[in-house]
């Protein structure tokens, strides 16, 4: 079945998607780490393609940017086209002075300000929290080191909104960065039986006057593609 936003036919995912939230971003994954991939949807230009990686069928999809995107993308591979897994390779900002630009950070867990998910279960405050089968082994491709983080990060539904304070106090609750799709994507896997995890290159910095470049966003996260996709397929 075609969905509102997705006009791939069954069967035209494989059971791993890795989910960057720049369409851009999900040609060059499938032009890079893909064999013989194709073009499966564009609509609204958010671009998905399977292949295979390691000889394994593996996709790419878009999500856009912030949880209402990445949950509406998410519900569709689940709901309708048997995705089982989902990774989303994207970027953030770091909050601790220890996470460094163009370091990596495993999502186990993603706090958010958005009310979407509390809207999900009257009354309930559900955990946002990675598959711990992706996440292990997410964490067991990415090694040790200072350059890799695995902990919680911050979902939020503002860019620009300026809260030095509650950075401060994220950061004393052990947050490791901050962006916009994952405690969204954890839910709705949580929703609909599936597995996801959020892999993060580090692309700025909350209180550092540093950020990479918009050529540098594009090209700087292949480690973490391949950290994402080697967990997909374990
Ligand atoms: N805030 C929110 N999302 C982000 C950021 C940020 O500083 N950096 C990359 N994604």
């Amino acid at each position: 079945m075609v969905t509102p936003h997705i006009s791939a036919a069954p069967g035209d995912f494989a059971p791993g998607v890795l989910m960057p939230g720049d369409p851009r971003r999900a040609r060059r994954i499938a032009e890079t780490i893909l064999q013989d991939a194709r073009l499966v949807t564009d609509v609204r230009g958010i671009e998905g393609y399977t292949g295979t990686y390691r000889g394994v069928p593996l996709s790419v999809l878009a999500s856009g940017m912030g949880m209402p995107s990445v949950t509406i993308y998410a519900t569709e591979l689940f709901r309708f086209y048997g995705v089982r897994s989902i990774a989303r390779v994207g970027t953030a900002g770091g909050i601790p002075a220890s996470v460094g630009l163009r370091d990596v950070v495993v999502a186990t867990a993603a706090h958010t300000d958005s009310a979407m998910g509390s809207r999900r279960i009257d009354g309930v405050h559900l955990s946002h929290a990675a598959s711990f089968r992706l996440a292990a082994a997410a964490a067991q491709a990415a090694g040790t080191g200072r350059h890799i983080h695995v902990g919680p990060v911050f979902t939020t539904d503002h860019f620009y909104l300026e809260r030095p304070a509650l950075f401060e106090q994220l950061e004393a609750h052990g947050t490791l960065a901050v962006e916009m799709e994952a405690a969204g994507l954890y839910a709705t896997a949580a929703a609909e039986g599936g597995h996801a995890l959020a892999v993060l290159t580090v692309s700025d910095h909350v209180r550092r006057a540093e950020a990479l470049t918009p050529a540098e966003r594009e090209t700087d996260f292949d480690r973490a593609v391949t950290i994402a996709a080697t967990a997909l397929l374990a």
